[in-house]
């Protein structure tokens, strides 16, 4: 049952009607509860919020898989205002993107060339950026220009997934550079042929990923509301005399608002994901996928106003 309800929310997540229809009504009910507000500006207060509690925050302009050069160049705009922002206020936050928001899905010169002018920005500011990663046929092309950027730039970092076979040898691959690594379970329907179909491999995979990465050195960021990873990542932490300097935990926002805080009192570095803005309908319906409790969480949102 658990299996059809992911898959359910997986397939409904890629329905551009659906998105459209959700576009329209707008992010209101949203705003300040799943997602920061419809736009960056509306959502310093609940970032300076954040940091005002001792979280640190990376924000993402929602939207994804961009077909047009004009939506790709507007997405890059606003990054670049968005760091300027952050800069300007003075908040403690990072920024998140997706290469497809840029135009992976278009042109390869594309996306470099919005990706350079937003690292410019951001080495500039001393912000750092994370490519967020994607499913897996974006995957192998996302580490390819992680790489590009990463000879280039120090503010870069990217993400790689538990559930994929691939990751165990992408993290090798990657370790000379010793990067800012984000490491997840993973959020896009996959297949077998990909990916580990069982939890308790992804849950393993992802153990034995956390501790060749802070065990290579890279700062490495766990990102999972998941007690029994915390726990584990604690625990390697102590056993190899890893300061809490060289890692960090990351949530999404809204998601156990209580343990974010637990976490930070007890000295661990807590980043908050924020997404904003009007695309916000994929994000959700990811979030629906890896836990059905978000349903309940939602419409209360809806009806609360
Ligand atoms: P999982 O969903 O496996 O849950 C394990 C257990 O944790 C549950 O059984 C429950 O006990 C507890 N739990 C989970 N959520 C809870 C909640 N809201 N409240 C209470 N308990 C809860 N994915 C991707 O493919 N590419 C990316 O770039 C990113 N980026 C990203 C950034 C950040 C900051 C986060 C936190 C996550 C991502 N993800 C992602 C999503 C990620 O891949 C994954 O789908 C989700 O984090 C869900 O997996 P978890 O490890 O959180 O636990």
């Amino acid at each position: 049952m658990e299996a059809i309800t992911r898959d359910f929310f997986l397939y409904l997540s890629k329905n551009g009607f659906l998105n459209k229809i959700a576009q329209n009504k707008g992010g209101s009910f949203a705003a300040g509860k799943l997602i920061g507000g419809v736009d960056f500006k509306s959502s310093v207060r609940f970032i300076r919020d954040l940091n005002n509690q001792g979280l640190s925050v990376t924000v993402d302009h929602l939207g994804e898989f961009v077909d047009s050069v004009e939506v790709a160049n507007e997405r890059t705009e606003e990054c670049i205002s968005t760091i300027e922002m952050i800069s300007r206020e003075g908040l403690d936050s990072q920024v998140s993107l997706k290469m497809t928001s840029l135009g992976l899905d278009i042109d390869h010169d594309l996306v470099v060339t919005n990706m350079t002018r937003i690292l410019d920005t951001a080495e500039k500011h001393n912000i750092m950026v994370t490519i967020d990663m994607e499913d897996v046929p974006r995957c192998q092309a996302t580490i390819d220009l992680f790489k590009q950027f990463k000879e280039k730039y120090s503010c870069v970092s990217t993400v790689l997934q538990a559930y994929l076979y691939r990751t165990e040898k992408d993290l090798q691959d990657l370790g000379k550079y010793q990067p800012f690594l984000r490491l997840v379970k993973g959020a896009y329907k996959e297949s077998p042929e990909h990916a580990f179909p069982e939890k308790k491999d992804v849950d393993e995979n992802y153990k034995k990923l956390i501790e060749q990465s802070l065990l290579n050195g890279n700062y490495t960021a766990i990102a999972s509301h998941d007690d029994q990873i915390i726990e584990y990542t604690k625990e390697l932490a102590k056993k190899h005399n890893i300061p809490n300097d060289r890692f960090e935990f990351q949530m999404l926002y809204g998601m156990r608002n209580k343990t974010q805080l637990e976490l930070a009192k007890q000295g661990y570095r807590m980043r908050v994901y924020v997404p904003y803005g009007m695309d916000w309908y994929g994000y959700f319906m990811r979030r629906m996928a890896e836990r059905p409790a978000n349903i309940a969480f939602a419409f209360k949102g809806i009806f609360k106003g």
